[in-house]
């Protein structure tokens, strides 16, 4: 009965992507490794006990009325040079807005100030968002990537950081690509070494992932090499994949598959694999994904942008594919995962089908395609940490302690409670709160942000 932490109050969690499990008044338990130990409920005749042995220590921690435990939340497509334009340039066509407005800015990242900037202010906009892990993007830049992952380090936050490779010389601009091929897998492989070592000093882990931009940005010998590293040091991969009629396109003249396909034969696809988008996927792609592990980021608002698109989540999810969602900063001008949450279930009731039966020409949309706000959270939380192989994303023992505390009662954000359900109250919280309401974000039991 010796816990690091213990913590007492109501929880909320996925218990599958159908059911949201409500904790009531429980006590959480966590243990020196940040990980949760235990959660007895009121019944448990160790429960007094415990409160007796707990309270009025420092270490006790007892949620006040109206303040709620939610999983933190799990962002699995994040560019963080991007947070810097992010809300800008959305009427433009994805390659337009690539060429005209992101590389630009994300050449800016071989200056290390800048960087630093821009990348203190984003993992901590995250943090406060509620968001305790984030699968990044970063630049070409070997060193502010490096300092992507220290910042996460040193903020708390469970970062997974990629460099991002971008080799070919006949696509890539000529002020924002790498050197060369060798170079481009070189200095990955050097990022991965640094990252694993300095994941060493934290509690919460930061790792180095195998970040190929898209097959576009990318030579043959680039992909197969980044297929062998991540093979070779076991590390996360992400990319983009069938994103838009563009990119899509764009793969198929290339190789004459799909970007699916041509990603798994690069090696590019493993339970560690994370690709961002997928609107485009055909039926053996969605194969190869389930049966390789592969997850999707589902980015939502990103997607309403430059895919003029909404991916079938409930389809690809009943499929069997791992899903994730994703912010796609600045794809998705959002920061936070509740707006993406929001989105997600408004596209996919975009995408129900429907007729006026009097006029069949008004048929439209797939059936099948609403998903609940219980599956979107899902998505968000344990969904996030399937995609990424990690304990992480419900409130369970054996699960990291990456927690939000809610307060619905904040006094310029007050939340609209009365006589509610507990099921209610979750559903207002995940629709209605506003940064102001995440009063404090834990991860691996330590406390990253508070207000
Ligand atoms: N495809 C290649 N690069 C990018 C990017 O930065 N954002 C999005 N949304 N798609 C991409
Ligand atoms: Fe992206």
């Amino acid at each position: 009965m010796n816990y690091t932490e213990v913590f007492k109050g109501t929880a909320f969690t996925s218990d599958s992507s159908k059911v949201v499990r409500i904790l009531t008044d429980c006590l959480f338990c966590i243990g020196s490794d940040g990980m949760i130990e235990k959660i007895i409920a009121p019944e448990n005749d160790e429960y007094q006990a415990l409160i007796d042995i707990y309270q009025g220590k420092d270490n006790y921690h007892c949620l006040a009325d109206g303040q709620y435990f939610l999983p933190g939340f799990v962002d699995t497509h994040v560019h963080a040079p991007q947070w810097a334009q992010s809300g800008t340039a959305l009427d433009l066509p994805l390659s337009d807005w690539l060429n005209t407005y992101t590389f630009p800015i994300e050449s800016k990242f071989s200056d290390l100030h800048f960087a630093n900037e821009v990348y203190e202010d984003v993992v901590q906009t995250l943090l406060a968002n509620g968001t305790t892990t984030a699968l990044y993007f970063a630049t070409i830049h070997k060193e502010a990537s490096i300092l992507l992952a220290e910042i996460c380090a040193k903020q708390g936050q469970r970062g997974l950081v990629g460099k991002v490779v971008m080799d070919d010389l006949t696509q890539n601009p000529s002020y924002y690509r790498d050197e060369d091929t060798q170079t481009a897998l070189d200095e990955t492989e050097e990022f991965i070494l640094t990252v694993k070592e300095l994941s060493k000093t934290t509690k919460q882990g930061v790792y180095p992932v195998v970040t190929p931009r898209f097959i576009p940005s990318c030579t043959d010998e680039a992909l197969k090499g980044l297929g062998a590293l991540a093979a070779k040091y076991d590390t996360h991969i992400q990319s983009h994949c069938s994103e838009s009629d563009w990119a899509h396109a764009f793969v198929k003249e290339r190789f004459n598959k799909s970007d699916a396909v041509s990603l798994h034969n690069f090696g590019l696809l493993q339970s560690k694999s994370v690709m961002a988008h997928c609107n485009f996927l055909e039926d053996e792609d969605v194969e190869l994904f389930a049966e390789t592990g592969t997850a999707i980021s589902h980015c939502p608002i990103s997607n309403a942008y430059f895919a003029n698109s909404v991916l079938p989540v409930a389809h690809f999810h009943a499929k069997g594919v791992d899903i994730g969602l994703g912010s796609d900063l600045s794809g998705g001008f959002s920061p936070s995962m509740y707006d993406n949450i929001r989105q997600s279930v408004m596209s996919s009731r975009m995408l129900e089908d429907g007729v006026n039966p009097a006029l069949p020409s008004t048929r439209r949309g797939l059936g099948h395609s609403r998903i609940t706000i219980n599956k979107a959270f899902y998505f968000a939380t344990a969904g996030g940490g399937e995609s990424l192989s990690l304990p992480i994303g419900r409130i369970e023992p054996n699960y990291a302690w990456d927690v939000q505390v809610i307060d619905t009662t904040i006094k310029t954000a007050k939340l609209p409670i009365f006589n509610d359900t507990l099921h209610d109250v979750f559903e207002k919280i995940i629709y209605q709160v506003r940064p102001e309401n995440i009063r404090e974000v834990w991860v691996q039991g330590q406390k990253v942000h508070s207000r």
